[in-house]
């Protein structure tokens, strides 16, 4: 049973105060929810914040990003104890705009998946393809080199931490939503390729959530697709009642 994991990512928008209020929101219209998952990424600055308002409630908090280091003169970088230290429990690892902004590779973003899950974080790893690359035909061979070499000595027992976002990089932000269908295809070729590097319990029981312009209007036909399960929402989570919503996806 794959419980379903609704998620926003609140990337370079809201400052202390709209992110302050914008989680309050959140805590108060999502009381009666029951049987799934939520969390937020706030940046950096806002965690602390934000997470004195979601204590107690039942909405996690996610980084957008950390180091592999433990520490050390890396100006600029947060690492996983002092993400663990402000309350984060997740962080997103491999965003396709740390990927082709800021030039991550899979090897690095290997390195901070497995210092996340050393750290006790829990690594959303994010894959996804470019429009030319699916255009190319390409989608598969780029998918299993980012979860073969992001997955590299990572051990089988934590893959109950682990979830993995697909987010086909033409539908960020574009309004181009993949199709249902589309995600689904991915989603099932993910966990097939997850079953080889692993085992098939493995992948059976791992969390494969969409990313890619999901609104109010197309997450119930998203969440209606066996292998999808959950959303990372970008621009959709940054209204309260639009982000409420989704998370109250029926399908
Ligand atoms: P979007 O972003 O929902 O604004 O397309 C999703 C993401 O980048 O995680």
């Amino acid at each position: 049973m794959r419980y379903p994991f609704i998620s926003g990512n609140w990337k370079m928008f809201l400052n202390k105060t709209s992110g302050v209020e914008l989680a309050k929101a959140l805590v108060n219209g999502t009381k009666d929810v029951k049987d799934r998952d939520i969390m937020i990424c706030p940046g950096f600055p806002l965690l602390s914040d934000v997470a004195e308002i979601l204590a107690g409630s039942q909405i996690q908090l996610g980084a957008q990003n950390m180091y592999y280091e433990k520490e050390g003169a890396f100006t600029g970088e947060a690492s996983a104890e002092m993400l663990m230290s402000v309350s984060c429990s997740y962080v997103l690892l491999g965003h396709s705009e740390r990927r082709h902004i800021f030039h991550e590779n899979n090897e690095l973003i290997n390195k901070k998946v497995l210092a996340a899950l050393q750290g006790g974080l829990k690594p959303i790893l994010c894959i996804g393809e470019l429009l030319e690359e699916r255009e190319a035909g390409n989608t598969e061979s780029v998918v299993r080199e980012q979860l073969t070499t992001g997955f590299t000595d990572v051990n089988a027992a934590h893959f109950s931490d682990i979830i993995v976002a697909y987010e086909p990089v033409w539908a960020i932000g574009t309004g181009k939503t993949a199709t249902p269908e589309d995600a689904d295809n991915v989603h099932s070729f993910i966990r097939k390729t997850v079953a080889g590097l692993y085992s098939k319990s493995i992948s059976d029981e791992m969390r494969i959530i969409y990313g890619g312009s999901v609104k109010p209007d197309n997450i119930d036909g998203l969440m209606a697709k066996e292998n999808i399960d959950g959303a990372l929402v970008g621009g959709g989570s940054l209204k309260q009642d639009s982000f409420i919503r989704i998370i109250k996806f029926e399908s």
